[in-house]
């Protein structure tokens, strides 16, 4: 038995409008009735669609994230969405560097650092993203990668600020391509990552912080893939985008 609660979290990425995320909501809510007990759930819907699914899931037990937001308070940012926007429609946590963030829109460790700082100074809870590529892990460079990416993802943020942040590992390799990485392959990166933030924070600190697996996680995958020591949630793209497969993935996963 874990002493870490589980936490999975869907990232919607740039798809459904806000119609859609209410009929989808609409439908999770009931089905995952009962069981914020045992495990912490969020969903990560496209700014349009907050302020109408925050209503509908209050007192759900599933919580609201947004993906991505602006490092900056307020001001001439065209384009942008500040850390109080997303607080006054009841957003709780971030993700913060998505791979597609780093790969399309340049968002360097630095960027990350900054953002997750701002998150968590504005109240926010940030889902901090690593992850490999595929020529990275084939060149042997995954821990080197993921030891920098974590260190300078993480730079300024104090044992506190830990303690609210969650780390997802996705292997950019295994995103929306149908390659899960095995349990075996994504453990291992994991106790990296434990070690790393062992390293950093303290061994007290580490063994609380959730560490999200994210990758083609589905739900006839979420078990074998929680199973593992130090894999302590998922975070879930194209399979979160239905509520009939994300509350399988939800149950299979507990
Ligand atoms: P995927 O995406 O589950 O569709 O592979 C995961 C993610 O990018 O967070």
């Amino acid at each position: 038995m874990k002493q870490r609660k589980l936490f999975i979290a869907g990232n919607w990425k740039m798809n459904k409008t806000a119609t859609e995320a209410v009929q989808m909501v609409s439908a999770l809510v009931k089905k995952v009735e009962g069981l914020s007990d045992k495990i912490n759930m969020a969903v990560c819907p496209p700014f349009t669609a907050l302020d109408r699914i925050s209503s509908i899931l209050k007192g759900s037990g599933i919580a609201l994230g947004a993906q991505n937001l602006s490092d900056k308070a307020s001001g001439a940012y065209t384009g942008e969405v500040s850390a109080a926007m997303l607080l006054e429609l009841g957003v709780k946590y971030v993700i913060i560097g998505h791979s597609e963030r780093r790969q399309y829109y340049g968002e360097t460790d630095e960027i990350v650092s900054k953002k997750a700082k701002f998150a968590l100074n504005a109240g926010l809870l940030p889902i901090v993203c690593v992850g490999e590529t595929l020529q990275e892990r084939e060149g042997n460079k995954t821990s080197n990668v993921i030891t920098t990416q974590l260190k300078g993802s993480l730079s300024g943020i104090t044992s506190d600020e830990m303690l609210k942040t969650t780390i997802a590992y996705e292997p950019v390799w295994a995103i929306g391509t149908g390659k899960t990485a095995s349990p075996d392959q994504a453990q291992e990166v994991h106790a990296l990552i434990r070690k790393l933030l062992t390293d950093l924070f303290g061994k007290a600190v580490a063994e609380k912080i959730i560490i999200q697996y994210g990758g083609s996680v589905k739900a006839d995958n979420a078990k074998e893939l929680m199973a593992k020591e130090d894999i302590d949630g998922a975070l879930v793209g194209g399979a979160s985008l239905d509520a009939e497969g994300f509350s399988a993935l939800i149950k299979n996963a507990i």
